[in-house]
């Protein structure tokens, strides 16, 4: 291999060091990158908000790099989420518990829950190991972007905002991860993901809630979120095909995500994506695909409606999230 080995290691050290002296480390997960902090510095968790532009109402996920350490950070930890977590930890799932006292306001938002993870990406894990303590992460976009899923994309977002970015290639899953509140009974699905409600029962054997009435934050609630800028909608097959048949002149082009086998006529004013009819291919490439396609002049970028299928909810989720129309912008 090349000299990565080598320096490796020592820019673990490097990003270690920053945690601990209050900075702000980007680091890849096989979800999508996290702008880490030391969850236990007020002061270096205050500055994700500020470099984010995000809000203070919106708590961040602590990550950990293994589930000994959940009782320092939540308490009252029910038996269900030890079982979710044996089955998908390290992995894309995050678990919201009753929270530790000593857990910082400004980490939850107030609230008297965590939101705590386990990621899987060997960077991530060695970080975690290294470092020891708890990382609060949010995907490392500026509020409302889309989150980033390669090195080159957080530096797009927040570039010199941050002390350091690790680089950890394309990740793996592409969407952020499933959050499950276990406050409730029966547990209710916050935020979709690529490890479904249906195999989430299984390992539980029951029936989890997705998606909560709206009485409680919801991950994501705001109507403009995971977007793009250039304007994007959803369109179902039918549509997407009439549109195609009676495409006027438009000085700029459009882009298409399709999935099914539409044939397209020749013409400089579309740019045809052929995405995977299959999820967790669709979901690996989504968020690079529009993040792609946003750095390009387009009139508008439309996607072909997705299978209603269960492995499918988190991707229709992000689609129903960054085509929501930003009218509707809290
Ligand atoms: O895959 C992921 O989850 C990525 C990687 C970096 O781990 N992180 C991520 O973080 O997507 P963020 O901050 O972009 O989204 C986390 C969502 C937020 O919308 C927040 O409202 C919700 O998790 N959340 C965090 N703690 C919560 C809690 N105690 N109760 C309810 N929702 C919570
Ligand atoms: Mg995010």
């Amino acid at each position: 291999m090349s000299s990565v080995p080598e320096r490796y290691p020592s820019l673990i050290h490097k990003a270690v060091k920053i945690l601990n002296e209050g900075g702000l480390v980007a680091f890849p997960t096989e979800t999508v990158y996290g702008l880490g902090a030391d969850a236990s510095n007020e002061a270096a968790v205050r500055k994700i908000f500020q470099v984010k532009k995000r809000p203070h109402h919106h708590p961040l996920i602590v990550h950990l790099s293994t589930m000994e350490d959940l009782p320092k950070w939540a308490i009252d930890i029910p038996e269900a989420a030890l079982k979710l977590g044996q089955a998908f930890w390290p992995g894309p799932l995050t678990l919201v518990l009753k929270k530790h006292a000593h857990v910082l306001n400004v980490v939850t938002a107030q609230q008297q829950t965590i939101g705590l993870r386990i990621p899987k990406h060997a960077i991530a894990q060695d970080l975690l190991k290294t470092f020891g303590g708890g990382v609060a992460a949010p995907s490392a976009n500026r509020f409302t972007h889309i989150s980033p899923t390669t090195a080159q994309a957080v530096y797009e977002e927040l570039g010199s905002k941050i002390d350091l970015i690790l680089e950890g290639g394309a990740c793996q899953v592409g969407l952020e991860s499933t959050i499950i509140d276990m406050t409730h009974e029966p547990p209710v699905i916050l935020r979709p993901g690529m490890i479904t409600a249906e195999a989430i029962n299984r390992i539980l054997g029951l029936n989890v809630i997705y998606r909560h009435k709206m009485t409680q934050r919801v991950p994501g609630m705001h109507a403009v979120h995971y977007a793009p800028t250039t304007q994007t909608r959803l369109v179902q097959t039918d549509e997407m095909i009439s549109i195609l048949q009676n495409l006027k002149s438009t000085d700029l082009p459009i882009a298409f995500l399709v999935r099914s086998p539409i044939v397209f006529p020749h013409s400089k004013q579309i740019i045809k994506i052929q995405m995977a009819n299959d999820a967790t291919r669709f979901a690996h490439h989504l968020y690079h695909t529009l993040r792609t396609l946003d750095h390009q002049q387009l009139q508008s970028i439309l996607i072909e409606a997705v299978p209603e299928d269960p492995e499918w909810d988190g991707i229709r989720d992000r689609i129903f999230k960054s085509t929501a129309s930003r009218n509707e912008a809290s």
